[in-house]
């Protein structure tokens, strides 16, 4: 009998899509590679899969309890996700809280300034353009991705989201500096949060000594890498079971 093999369909730079039987849910495979600076350093931290599937799981419920609906359909394995089926819009939906990364690059300010308020801003998701920034002109009239209707949909769903993760993780002692999220519609046309929640894609400081517990440890050679992800794994797990029973 033929073994069936499963059908990838997308491989990114730490995940892997595979469908399913059923039409609507794709299986994501979180492996242990790593990337960063647009691919230009790449690495592998050890069990960063397994890490990363399980605090991605715990956040995404934690979303739908809240009320933002996610594409989140179960954790399959140590390292597999079941998601529900989105086209992914093209843009990565960045906020921050406290001044980090390209922000200091951009705009000469010192890493750690709080923000006023959140900013929430978007780039393009393409790797071969760098990510660049965008307006909502850009949006809407030049590349034509999508309009204000959803523009305002987005940002009102990622600041929600950024009330809710600021205050679960200012419980186990870590600040939410800033997080990037993506966002696709399903069958039904129905706006889910999208991709992975996890220290691959937020910077989380300890809150007591700023010690930083994010893919900044690779991106910086900052050694210990892999204890920072399960660091937040272990304060993630343990607030979750407060707050998801
Ligand atoms: P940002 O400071 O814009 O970029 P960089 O990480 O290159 O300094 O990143 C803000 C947050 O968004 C940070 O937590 C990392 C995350 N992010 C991603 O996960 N993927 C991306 O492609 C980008 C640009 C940012």
């Amino acid at each position: 009998m033929p073994i069936s093999t499963p059908n990838l369909i997308y491989s990114g730079k730490a995940k892997d899509i595979f469908e399913t039987d059923d039409p609507t849910v794709l299986r994501a495979y979180f492996r242990d590679s790593a990337t960063a600076f647009n691919a230009q350093k790449k690495g592998e931290i050890h069990d960063k899969g397994k890490i990363n599937a399980t605090i991605s799981a715990l956040l995404f419920q934690l979303c739908e309890k809240n009320g933002i609906k996610t594409h989140f359909v179960k954790q399959s394995s140590d390292r597999e996700l079941l998601v529900k089926r989105v086209n992914i819009i093209p843009i990565e939906v960045i906020v921050r809280n406290i001044a980090a990364g390209s922000l200091c690059k951009r705009l000469a300010i010192k890493e750690g300034k709080v923000l006023k308020e959140p900013i929430v801003e978007f780039s393009y998701k393409n790797d071969e353009l760098g990510d660049p920034l965008l307006t909502r002109a850009y949006i809407k009239i030049a590349l034509e991705i999508t309009d204000d209707k959803t523009l305002d949909e987005i940002t009102n769903l990622t600041l929600k989201a950024n009330e809710i993760f600021k205050e679960f993780f200012l419980k186990v002692g870590i600040k939410v500096v800033d997080f990037k999220l993506e966002y696709g519609f399903d069958k039904d046309n129905d706006l889910l949060l999208a991709d992975e929640l996890s220290p691959d894609n937020f910077r989380f400081w300890d809150a007591k000594t700023n010690e930083k517990l994010d893919k900044d440890r690779f991106r910086q050679d900052l050694g210990n890498v892999e204890s920072a992800y399960q660091e937040v794994l272990k304060r993630v797990k343990e607030e979750a079971k407060n707050i998801l029973s």
